[in-house]
C-alpha cells in the first residue's frame, strides 16, 4: 500500500471535516446540542432525519407511546371519548394561542386540525413545552391533558396551552398513516 506522508494527514483531516459538517447538518433541526460521538456518525443522524414509522398497534385508548425523533420526544396518544369530547366542545376564542401548530394542517386551534384523524383518536406532539423546552407529563394538569412541572404549564387532551406560562400549543410535526397499525413520523 502506498503511503504519502504529505497528502494522508490532510486527507484524513478534510474527511473529518466533511464527515463533521454533514452530520452537523443532518441533526440542525432537531437537536441544539449533540456530543461530538454523535456528529461523527452520519448514517445515523441522517436516518433518523428522514423518517421513522412506528407501530401503534399496542396503544390502548387512554394513553401514549412516546418515541424519540430528531432528538426529542413525540407523544402519540390514542385519545379516550371524553378526551375527545372535551378537546371538540372547548370555545377556542377563550385560548390564548388560537393556532394549530400542526405542521399537517395550517389554521385555527379546533381540535379537527390538531389531531390525526377525523375521529380525533389519534393525537400526534412533539413532546417538549413551548415555554423554556421541558417533557410535560401526560395525564396531569387541571385539563386532563398534559402538565409541564418545571414553571407550571397546563394543556388540554388536545394539546393546547390553558394554563400557565408556555405561550404556544404543543406542536405537531408531519405525520402520516402507512397503514391503521403504522404511523409515519417525518
Ligand atoms: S418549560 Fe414548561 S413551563 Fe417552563
Amino acid at each position: 500500500m502506498f503511503v504519502s506522508t504529505d497528502s494522508d494527514p490532510q486527507g484524513t483531516r478534510r474527511d473529518f471535516l466533511y464527515v463533521a459538517t454533514a452530520a452537523t447538518g443532518a441533526v440542525a433541526g432537531g437537536a441544539a446540542v449533540w456530543p461530538l460521538i454523535n456528529q461523527m456518525n452520519p448514517s445515523a443522524d441522517v436516518t433518523a432525519l428522514s423518517s421513522i414509522e412506528v407501530d401503534i398497534s399496542g396503544i390502548e385508548p387512554g394513553t401514549q407511546l412516546t418515541v424519540k425523533f430528531l432528538g426529542k420526544p413525540v407523544f402519540i396518544r390514542r385519545r379516550t371519548d371524553d378526551e375527545i369530547k372535551a378537546a371538540r366542545d372547548l370555545d377556542i376564542s377563550t385560548l390564548r394561542d388560537g393556532e394549530s401548530r400542526n405542521a399537517n394542517i395550517e389554521g385555527d386551534a379546533s381540535d379537527v386540525n390538531r389531531a390525526m384523524d377525523e375521529t380525533g383518536e389519534w393525537l400526534v406532539m412533539i413532546g417538549v413545552c413551548t415555554h423554556l423546552g421541558c417533557v410535560p407529563l401526560g395525564d396531569a394538569g387541571d385539563f386532563g391533558g398534559w402538565f409541564c412541572p418545571c414553571h407550571g404549564s397546563h394543556y388540554d387532551t388536545s394539546g393546547r396551552i390553558r394554563k400557565g406560562p408556555a405561550p404556544e400549543n404543543l406542536a405537531i410535526p408531519l405525520t402520516s398513516f402507512i397503514d391503521e397499525n403504522t404511523i409515519k413520523l417525518g
